[in-house]
């Protein structure tokens, strides 16, 4: 029986190792970590992540060849294959800081597999790190081999949260890479035998190491790059008249171009997009490339600057002071149909409300305010580093209020703003939560997901990203 331990039980390692669990019985898969509280979870009815179907993939192997442990040494000895899929933070200080990718926990988890090792492995990224890690990790490896035989591999991961479980079911490619010789090569087909106990052969894509690393740096800097596209296209029909709905369904027919992730938002968060751009930036730096680093950096300079229009458009139609006034906050995660917050756009808007002394009232239906009180209070890149969260300041607690209920987030609110596109929030009673607001009541959607001509019928000022803006808003010209 080939035996998989994954170091990390996060939102990579989970789902996937649970998917590799189900689809190959005769794998035994152990997932570890050093968190206890984390393993816990995963031994029990609530797992440590929301996402859509994986309650069912966990509880069909679980105890069967699925396992989750504290006991990393143990299992990392008796592994044939060595899933690393530890986080890989932002840099906050030192050389790199803002931008380098920290690989302490990467570096930590080699040393361990070279400490504690007794026959040959094969080392599998998942983690996306940046281009070369393979090489510096094969380096510790080797260095402190004893005799044991490694082989890296870069087996970048690309689902999507929300849907994690049919991307892992159904992924457009998988990609490997390996070492071009021959014992690197066997390494790819090893891993390669894995995948096509249920992925199409020719979805399996094998590459050199530096291409995997690359591959997968590049994916989310093109994917991020398309939404900033839009993005920057919808302040643009703000200005003109356009509807950034037509524009982008027109551009999208071109299939050269293509239909998806082509959503105007009030900007793109998760914990990938933002890291790995600067990652990639970092590395273009350290390559002697500015102009492509700064081709880049600007995916991230129109996504800032997505959500500081946002609010200043909040700020600017409510007579230019949102001071004292509450503004119900729907919707706090990343993206619908997860829990997670990790870079949300909600954080930054939620921020600039703040700053302008709002009293904001915030509902999501899966993000806990605990959660949420202490992304508040995070500085940017905190919420990869759990050791430098800071507790927020009494007057900032004060000013936020979190609900189990839309109705009662927007219950005499001045105005009400959609950050994440969850559907129940197209099916809300919006006539009701007229008649709860104070007047004139405002609706600013981040997500394009209410129809404003409705909303207007009802008595509403709207504001819909990339819209044509309602004449209220005309005359109050935000500074964008
Ligand atoms: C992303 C990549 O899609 C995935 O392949 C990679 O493995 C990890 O990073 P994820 O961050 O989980 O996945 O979600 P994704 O669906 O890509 O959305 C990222 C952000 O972009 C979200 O905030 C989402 O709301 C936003 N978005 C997405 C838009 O604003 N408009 C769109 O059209 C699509
Ligand atoms: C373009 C648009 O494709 C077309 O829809 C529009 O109506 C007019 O402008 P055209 O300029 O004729 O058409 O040719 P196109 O095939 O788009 O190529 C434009 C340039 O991009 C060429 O120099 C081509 O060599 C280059 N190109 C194209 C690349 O360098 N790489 C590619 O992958 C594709
Ligand atoms: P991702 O989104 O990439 O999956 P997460 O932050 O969700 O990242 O998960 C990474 C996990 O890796 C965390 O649960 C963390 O406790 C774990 N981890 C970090 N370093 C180590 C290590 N040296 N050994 C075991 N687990 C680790």
């Amino acid at each position: 029986m080939v035996k998989i331990c994954c170091i990390g039980a996060g939102y990579v390692g989970g789902p996937t190792m649970a998917v590799i669990a189900l689809k190959c019985p005769a794998i035994e898969v152990v997932v570890v970590d050093i968190s206890v509280a984390r393993i816990a979870a995963w031994n029990s009815d609530q797992l440590p992540i929301y996402e859509p179907g994986l309650d069912d993939v966990v509880k069909q192997c679980r105890g069967r060849n699925l396992f989750f442990s504290t006991d990393i040494e143990k299992h990392v000895r008796e592994a044939d294959i060595i899933f690393v899929s530890v986080n890989t933070p932002t840099k906050t200080r030192g050389l790199g800081a803002g931008k380098a990718a920290d690989l302490t926990y990467w570096e930590s988890a080699a040393r361990m597999i070279a400490d504690v090792a007794k026959s040959d492995k094969i080392v599998v990224e998942k983690s996306t790190v940046p281009v070369k890690t393979a090489e510096a990790i094969e380096k510790i490896l080797t260095h402190n081999s004893k005799g044991i035989r490694y082989q890296i591999l870069s087996n970048p991961e690309f689902l999507a949260e929300g849907t994690a479980i049919q991307d892992l079911f159904n992924p457009d490619r998988v990609l490997i890479g390996g070492r071009e010789t021959p014992e690197g090569r066997k390494a790819v087909q090893a891993l390669k035998q894995v995948y096509a106990n249920w992925v199409p052969e020719d979805r399996i894509l094998t590459t050199n190491l530096w291409s995997a690393e690359l591959s997968k740096l590049a994916a989310n800097a093109f994917l991020a790059q398309r939404i900033s596209s839009v993005n920057a296209i919808s302040a643009l029909c703000e200005a003109t008249g356009a509807n950034v709905a037509e524009v982008a369904y027109a551009v999208g027919k071109d299939s050269r171009i293509g239909p998806k992730f082509l959503n105007a938002s009030v900007g793109f968060g998760g914990s990938c997009f933002q890291k790995d751009i600067l990652n990639l930036v970092y590395i273009c730096e350290c390559n002697g490339l500015p102009e492509v680093a700064n081709y880049w950096k600007q995916v991230i300079k129109i996504n800032d600057y997505q959500k500081s229009r946002f609010v200043n458009r909040v700020v600017s139609s409510m007579f230019n002071t949102v001071a004292g006034k509450k503004i119900a906050v729907l919707g706090f995660a990343f993206k619908k149909d997860t829990g997670d917050t990790r870079e949300t756009p909600a954080i930054d808007v939620c921020k600039g409300l703040l700053g302008d002394k709002a009293k904001i009232s915030i509902y999501d239906p899966q993000v806990t305010e605990d959660q949420i009180q202490r992304d508040l209070a995070m500085n940017k890149f905190d919420w990869d580093h759990p050791v430098h969260l800071q507790p927020m300041s009494p007057t900032a607690v004060k000013a936020v209020s979190v609900t189990w209920d839309a109705y009662e987030a927007t219950k005499g609110a001045h105005g009400v703003c959609i950050l994440t596109e969850w559907d129940e929030f197209r099916k809300l009673d919006f006539a009701k939560i007229y008649e709860s607001m104070q007047k004139p009541a405002f609706i600013f959607d981040g997500r394009n997901v209410v129809d404003p001509e409705e909303l207007r019928e009802i008595g509403f000022i709207v504001y819909s990203i990339g819209k044509p803006l309602d004449p209220w808003l005309k005359d109050m010209p935000a500074v964008v």
